[in-house]
């Protein structure tokens, strides 16, 4: 499936780096329109609504987010302001009361919607839930009830732990119809992920769950809950819901069982208004080094920007069944998979357990069998999925889908046409959404049936959001030279703070460019506005004086059709300072050879010039990532120089990769 022949011939040469530029060597020329059946229907129905909406967002953001606010979400008591913004703290709809649960349940009581499935969840056993918006409301109520009596009170800490059943959900949303602020920890995290964001925020309660299934197993999650609970003085009592069955022990004057509390407690509770600013969630992110930032997330922007893109860019209509496979544990869970569709009043759909469990096409056959219409998942499971080839997709009925949706890394340009081919079917337009946890909400979007899309490319800024690519110095760089990401204006999704850090907060993301929001990704805009996003800065190459991204580079590996999947890192090298040295996983039934090796090293010459051409390339089975599927280069850097100083690998999936890559090298 090589694509070579669609790139347009080689009429740019690399530009000149400078000291601070990215060099971007990509080619991809692609262009895919929309079908104009889709465009008919959507929410927005053109490219010059988008642009004079787009222009009304920034020209006139006060006015437009008050419209956006009143349209979209439902007020206790009207705000005063738009938006405090004293860099870099913004505070939005100043003056305003609202309840988020109330947002996201009841306002839906009493319409059309009370009876929809508001989740439909799939266990990984294959028991199916169906939950209406009335059930979903009645659990929430008794659940908020229960909290209260167990002493949670606004702006408590509660930490959330476990698997992706809907009583994740539930928890969420009667931690905040109280105003109490949650923190999940994702479910594949140890007993020392949990002390530590547990002592961090300090929780006062934890709510987890006897087990969850995993691959066919149980992961024993109370058991680490128990081992984690030694040393957070904090926690007063634990919530455990039964899902497993498995043997748990329950500490007498601390753990209490979710389905007893419930059934005791009343399912009337009238929903308080609590201040727009009130704090929502504490969600921990790992960079690649450090201790796990808290960001901190707030009630009215962030649920108004979760809101709104779930309406724009995935074109929620009524009837549709919508899937985001993401774990409640990361923010594609908290936005996409509760509080955007919710708020929307859509049937959102949760399942629990492995993307290949029992086999490779489970994600296709729940798809077939729950009629979804919009899916939205990550590269790496596309690429995982692509690696098993067409077959386990051509067994399923994959009609009901009308739109897919991608998040998560840059999506190589053959990962992408792949999804919209085999996934698709070539129906379905690919939204390939760039944002962060730090941004609560996607940022940088196709529109669906209305944005020509670009395979491998976020594309346009969504409503008022004004991104630029800029060099070290926060100069606008030129239009396709590659530079630093930057947002310029605040947003009323964004971050206000990391938790109990202030001072690191205005480092990490003020202190480049002041008054500028910078997210740490290299970039670069095209003649058409089109923002490519070429990896994250800590991870450019520098090559021969060239700085290079590493999306660009591993893309250009996977459009030969033998590479599944591919990572780019640098060694030293005494000649040309640093080397390029590619990771290599083939697709099911590929041999590596010698052989091969040459021929990708002349292929990746030709798709983008021979500077990017690797000097070594190692095939592997697996590639180390963390458990949301991002690619730890930092590990990969640290095999190719031939150390074994891997720092902190808590947040790695699987240990084993690593152990397997370091002898990639040996034959060498
Ligand atoms: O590097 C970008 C990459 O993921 C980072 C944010 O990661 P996280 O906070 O875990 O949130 C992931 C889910 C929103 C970004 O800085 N990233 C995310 N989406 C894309 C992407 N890179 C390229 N294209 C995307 N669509």
């Amino acid at each position: 499936m090589s694509n070579a022949g669609d790139f347009a011939p080689n009429t740019k040469t690399h530009e000149m780096a400078m000291e601070d530029k990215i060099t971007s060597v990509s080619k991809e020329k692609r262009v895919i329109k929309p079908a104009a059946e889709f465009q008919k229907q959507a929410n927005i129905g053109s490219m010059t609504a988008y642009r004079k909406m787009y222009r009304e967002s920034i020209n006139s953001p006060s006015k437009f987010w008050a419209k956006q606010a009143k349209d979209f979400l439902v007020w206790r008591k009207p705000w005063n302001k738009v938006v405090e913004w004293k860099a870099p703290h913004a505070k939005w709809f100043t003056g305003g009361m609202i309840n988020v649960a109330e947002n996201c349940l009841d306002r839906h009581l009493g319409t059309a919607r009370e009876n929809k499935a508001a989740i439909i969840f799939e266990g990984e056993p294959g028991d199916v839930r169906t939950i209406t918006y009335k059930q979903l409301h009645g659990e929430v109520c008794r659940f908020a009830n229960v909290l209260t009596r167990l002493g949670v009170k606004k702006g408590d800490r509660v930490a959330i732990y476990l698997p992706m059943v809907p009583e994740a959900a539930v928890a969420m949303l009667a931690t905040a119809r109280i105003g109490a602020i949650h923190t999940v920890i994702f479910g594949g995290f140890s007993s020392s992920a949990i002390t530590e964001r547990v002592n961090d925020c300090e929780a006062k309660l934890v709510i987890t769950a006897d087990g969850g299934y995993r691959r066919g197993g149980v992961v024993e999650l109370k058991k680490n809950v128990d081992e984690a609970l030694k040393k957070t003085p904090s926690v007063e009592k634990v919530v455990v819901v039964r899902r497993c069955g498995n043997s748990v022990q329950m500490k007498k004057g601390r753990d209490v069982w979710y389905h007893e509390e419930l059934e005791e407690a009343s399912p009337v509770h009238k929903a308080k208004g609590f201040s727009s600013e009130n704090p929502l969630f504490i969600l921990y992110t790992s960079g690649s080094t450090g201790k796990p930032k808290g960001v901190l997330h707030t009630s009215a922007g962030y649920l108004l920007g979760t809101a709104l893109t779930s309406y724009y860019v995935f074109d929620l209509k009524e009837y549709d069944t919508y899937w985001c496979s993401a774990d409640v544990g990361w923010i594609t869970g908290h936005s996409y998979v509760v509080y955007g569709p919710l708020c929307s009043g859509a049937t959102t759909v949760m399942y629990e357990g492995a993307p290949n469990y029992p086999d490779i096409d489970r994600f296709w056959s729940i798809i077939e069998r729950h009629r979804i219409s919009i899916f939205y998942t990550a590269p790496t499971a596309i690429r995982a999925f692509m690696r098993g080839g067409d077959e386990p997709v051509k067994k399923h009925d994959m009609s009901s889908l009308r739109l897919l949706g991608t998040v998560g890394e840059p999506i190589n340009p053959e990962a992408w046409m792949w999804y919209y081919k085999t996934i698709g079917g070539g129906r379905c337009p690919v939204v390939d959404t760039w944002w962060q946890t730090e941004t609560g909400a996607i940022m940088i979007t196709p529109l669906p049936g209305v944005t020509p899309m670009k395979p491998g490319s976020a594309t346009l800024p969504f409503f008022g959001v004004e991104p630029e690519v800029v060099d070290d110095s926060g100069r606008k760089v030129p239009k396709n030279s590659g530079g630093k990401l930057v947002i310029k204006r605040p947003w009323p999704s964004m971050l206000r703070t990391l938790w109990g850090d202030d001072k690191r907060f205005k480092e990490q993301y003020w202190s480049q460019f002041p008054g500028i929001y910078f997210c740490g990704d290299g970039c670069r805009q095209d003649k058409d506005g089109y923002y490519w996003i070429v990896g994250r800065i800590d991870d450019v190459l520098n090559v021969s004086g060239h700085r290079l991204g590493t999306a660009e580079l591993e893309s250009a590996l996977v459009s030969h059709a033998d590479v599944a999947e591919a990572a780019i890192v640098s060694k030293p090298d005494e000649i040309k300072g640093s080397g390029v040295v590619a990771f290599v996983t083939l697709k099911a039934g590929r041999n590596g050879s010698d052989n091969l090796k040459k021929t990708l090293r002349e292929h990746v010459g030709k798709e983008i010039g021979p500077i990017a051409r690797p000097d070594e390339i190692r095939f592997t089975e697996g590639l180390p990532k963390t458990r949301s599927g991002k690619i730890m280069r930092r590990i990969l850097k640290e095999v190719a120089s031939g150390g074994d100083r891997y720092g902190d690998v808590t947040t790695l999936e699987d240990f084993n990769v690593v152990a397997r890559l370091a002898k990639t090298g040996e034959d060498e």
